[in-house]
C-alpha cells in the first residue's frame, strides 16, 4: 500500500474574541465556572465570515506551506456542519473562492471528529489515485448554531478553520495509520435537531431551542474519555507502539478536564500534551487540525516525532491518527 504524506498545514480564526468576562454580560455564568469546569479563557467568533471564508484562509495557509496552488488540488473534502447552505455543499462555496473548479468536493459531517473522518476519506481518495493532492480542510462557523441565552452550551463553543494537503509524494508528515468508529444509538446526546428531515421547517413557525446544540454534557463527557482512550489504546497496539513512544499527543479541544482524564488514562506525560483550549474553546472539526497547525508553527513538532490525534463528538463518532513527522 502507497504510504500517505501531510504535504502543508494552515489555520485561520476569525479575528474578534470573545472573553468569559464577556459572557458574564449575556448569561448566568462566571469567569471563574468557566475556567474551572472547562479551561477556556476566550474563543474566536465569526462576526460576518462564514464557514467558507474560514476553511478558505486556512486552506491558502496550507496550499502555501505545501508550496501548491488551488488549481493543483484533485479533490477538496471539507469537514463540517455548518456549512453556508446545505445545497450547494459547504465545499462548493469554498472551491468557487479558491477558484478551482471543475476540482470534485464535498462536505463530511462527523461532527468533531470531522477532521479525522475526512483525513480517511483523503487517504482513500490519494490510494486509488496516485496523483491526488487532496485538500482536506475542517471549518467551522459554529456559533451561528450556539443558543447564545443556554449557559450551558454557549461558553463551550469557537470558530475556526483548519487545513491539510494529502498526497503520495514525501511531505512533512506520514500519515501512518486512522481509525474511525461511531455509535449512532448515541446520538441524542449531542445534537441540532432542527431542520432536518426529522424536524423540517415550517413556513411561519418560530426559531426554537431545537434548531442550536443541545448536549447532555456529563453524559458526553464520560463516552469522550473512554472512547477517545480505548480508540488510542487500539491504534498504539497496531502500529505496535506503547504510550510511552509519543512525542505529541494532540487531543480534541473540548475541555481541559477531558483532557486531564485521557492523558491519565494513557499513563501520558504531560508535557507532552498540546493544549489550546483556553483560547478557542471547542471549535468542533476545526480542533485538531487548528491544534496541529499551531504546534507545529510554535516548533513543539520536530523532524522523527510521532503525533497523535484523537477527536470525539456527535453521532457519537470518535477517531485517532498517528502521524510521523
Ligand atoms: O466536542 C464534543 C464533545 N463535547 C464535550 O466533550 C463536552 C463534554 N462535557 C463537558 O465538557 C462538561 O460536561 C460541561 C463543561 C459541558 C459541563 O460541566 P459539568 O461539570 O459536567 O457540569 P454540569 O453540566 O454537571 O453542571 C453543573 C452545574 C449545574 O448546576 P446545578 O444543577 O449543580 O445547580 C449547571 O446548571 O453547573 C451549572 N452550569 C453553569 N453554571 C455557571 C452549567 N453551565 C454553567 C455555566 N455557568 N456556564
Amino acid at each position: 500500500m502507497s504510504k500517505i504524506y501531510i504535504q502543508g498545514i494552515g489555520h485561520y480564526v476569525p479575528a474578534k474574541i470573545l472573553s468569559n468576562q464577556d459572557l458574564e454580560q449575556m448569561v448566568d455564568t462566571s469567569d471563574e465556572w468557566i475556567t474551572t469546569r472547562t479551561g477556556i479563557k476566550k474563543r474566536h467568533v465569526v462576526e460576518k465570515e462564514t464557514c467558507s471564508d474560514l476553511a478558505y484562509q486556512a486552506s491558502l495557509k496550507a496550499l502555501e506551506d505545501a508550496g501548491l496552488k488551488a488549481t493543483d488540488l484533485t479533490h477538496i473534502v471539507l469537514a463540517t456542519f455548518t456549512p453556508d447552505t446545505y445545497v450547494p455543499n459547504g465545499a462548493s462555496h469554498l472551491q468557487k473562492k479558491l477558484g478551482c473548479a471543475p476540482t470534485p468536493c464535498f462536505d463530511i459531517n462527523a461532527a468533531c471528529t470531522g477532521f479525522l473522518y475526512a483525513l480517511e476519506v483523503g487517504r482513500g481518495l490519494c490510494l486509488t489515485n496516485p496523483k491526488a493532492k487532496v485538500l482536506v480542510v475542517a471549518a467551522e462557523a459554529l456559533t451561528s448554531r450556539v443558543n447564545f441565552t443556554d449557559r450551558s452550551t454557549c461558553v463551550l463553543f469557537g470558530d475556526a478553520g483548519g487545513a491539510v494537503i494529502l498526497s503520495t509524494e514525501p511531505g512533512k508528515a506520514e500519515v501512518k495509520n486512522i481509525l474511525i468508529q461511531a455509535d449512532g444509538s448515541l446520538g441524542d446526546l449531542l445534537t441540532i435537531k432542527g431542520g432536518g428531515s426529522a424536524y423540517p421547517p415550517k413556513l411561519g413557525e418560530p426559531i426554537d431551542e431545537k434548531y442550536f446544540v443541545e448536549m447532555q454534557g456529563r453524559e458526553v463527557f464520560k463516552y469522550a474519555v473512554r472512547s477517545m482512550a480505548d480508540i488510542c489504546l487500539e491504534l498504539l497496539a497496531k502500529e505496535n507502539l506503547s504510550s510511552k513512544d509519543i512525542d505529541l499527543f494532540i487531543p480534541h479541544q473540548a475541555n481541559i478536564r477531558i483532557i486531564e482524564a485521557l492523558t491519565k488514562k494513557l499513563n501520558l506525560d504531560v508535557d507532552k500534551v498540546f493544549i489550546n483550549v483556553q483560547n478557542y474553546g471547542n471549535t468542533s472539526a476545526a480542533s485538531i487540525p487548528l491544534a496541529l497547525s499551531e504546534a507545529f508553527e510554535q516548533k513543539k513538532i520536530k523532524k522523527g516525532d510521532k503525533v497523535l490525534l484523537v477527536a470525539f463528538g456527535g453521532g457519537f463518532t470518535w477517531g485517532a491518527s498517528l502521524l510521523q513527522f
